[in-house]
């Protein structure tokens, strides 16, 4: 597997406007990294020209960031409206989703109106699933307000709501147009979302960049006290990564899979404990230690790497010991996922520091770990 090219890393550059494109053909777009960036027009200049407008929020952010976006677009639409949704990843569904286009045909939004995702990771996946359905696909732009939607969910393309039976089982690919990275944004996040986010960050150096794990180590505390250079070397730096892995397999037929590193188990956990209980990202980082503890189980890594990686999510505020739901609920859980094949779990396994594979494991083997790692 080829490798994205190795960071430049130290020293962290300054905080300056950044720009990274993903190369998808006639669907690439830029993401812009910066501070500053949501509310100047500057942001949005290469965007279609429409008369209208909607920026889908939620009820936390909105009062925060939307009149600052509106402003910014104000010269790009005549109208700008806004859907305010309720917060929380228990909203993340298909009666909320219908709340988008009852707000769109009720402000009378054409097929050219641009759908701007203002918030973290639900209001991105949700707002990208609108826009790929609403009168057959419609534009949409994707600002994140979390550190998770900034490394990770507002780049890619992957839209979606959750089902009772599983995480994310219901949406689309669809590319946004550009992605705006505003790193001032990150200064109101909560303290748990921001070590959530943290999550994501600390999955790219496994499964691709050995010395992006060394530097998230050695910038830990840097990181959870938003130190700003930090912050935008840990952002460039996914995006860069996720660009790469997306860039080659858009529609994860191989690949793209890998950044699913800790989510097989994480996604259990979430949906086990009804969305919402856990944050998505310390699922992610519970679920990764249980993936390295796989690892390990499989042969492929040393103890010491497991060891490493609890650590390291213990070090970024995360929970490291999994829910007591019992094996065989987290294997159940663990059967609705849109990675297995024939009824095969596969997980992502690390075979080496920065090569991940996905895999299949016995039963027996993934009770084992996930007696070892819940409590
Ligand atoms: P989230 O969207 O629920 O946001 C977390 C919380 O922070 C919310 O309460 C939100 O209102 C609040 N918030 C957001 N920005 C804020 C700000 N700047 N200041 C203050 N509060 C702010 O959660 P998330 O962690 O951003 O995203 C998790 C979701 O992302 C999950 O549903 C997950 O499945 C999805 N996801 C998708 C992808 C993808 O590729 N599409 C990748 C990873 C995760
Ligand atoms: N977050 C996993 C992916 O985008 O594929």
């Amino acid at each position: 597997m080829r490798r994205p090219r190795s960071a430049s890393l130290e020293p962290l550059a300054g905080v300056e406007l950044d720009r990274l494109d993903l190369d998808l053909g006639e669907r690439s777009y830029p993401i812009l990294i910066g501070p500053g960036l949501l509310g100047s027009s500057d942001s949005y200049a290469g965007l279609p020209r429409s008369r209208m407008a909607a920026i889908v929020s939620n009820e936390t952010v909105a009062p925060l960031y939307a009149r600052a976006l509106a402003d910014a677009l104000a010269a790009r639409h005549e109208r700008v409206v806004q859907i305010v949704l309720p917060d929380g990843e228990a909203y993340k569904d298909w009666h909320t989703l219908d709340r988008i286009f009852d707000a769109l045909l009720a402000e009378g939004c054409d097929r050219q109106t641009v759908l701007y995702a203002l918030g973290g990771g639900v209001v991105g996946d949700m707002t990208g699933f609108a826009a790929a359905c609403y009168m057959r696909g419609v534009p949409f732009v994707q600002v994140p307000t979390t550190l998770l939607a900034q490394v990770d969910s507002s780049v890619g393309g992957k839209t979606a709501i959750n089902h009772p039976r599983g995480k994310n089982m219901i949406g689309a690919f669809y590319q946004p147009r550009l992605v705006v990275c505003d790193l001032d944004v990150l200064d109101t996040l909560p303290e748990r979302e921001l070590s959530a986010g943290l999550a994501e960050v600390i999955k790219y150096g496994p499964i691709a960049d050995p010395s992006f794990l060394d530097w998230i180590e050695a910038n830990i505390v840097a990181l959870r006290t938003r130190d700003k250079a930090a912050l935008a070397h840990a952002v460039r730096r996914s995006c860069e990564i996720k660009a790469w892995v997306v860039g080659q397999d858009e529609r994860e037929s191989g690949l793209r899979a890998i950044l699913n590193f800790g989510h097989t188990f994480g996604h259990a956990i979430e949906a086990g404990l009804g969305y919402g209980q856990w944050l998505h990202g310390e699922a992610v980082g519970c679920g990764m230690v249980m993936a390295s503890e796989l690892s390990a189980r499989l042969g492929l890594m040393p103890a010491s790497f497991v060891e490493r990686m609890r650590r390291l999510v213990e070090r970024s505020g995360l929970p490291v010991t999994g829910p007591a739901l019992g094996a065989q609920r987290y294997l159940d859980l663990m059967r609705v996922d849109k990675k297995n094949e024939g009824g095969e779990i596969r997980f992502v396994v690390i075979e080496a520091l920065g090569r991940a594979a996905l895999r299949p494991a016995p039963d027996a083997l993934v009770a084992e770990v996930i007696e070892a790692c819940t409590a």
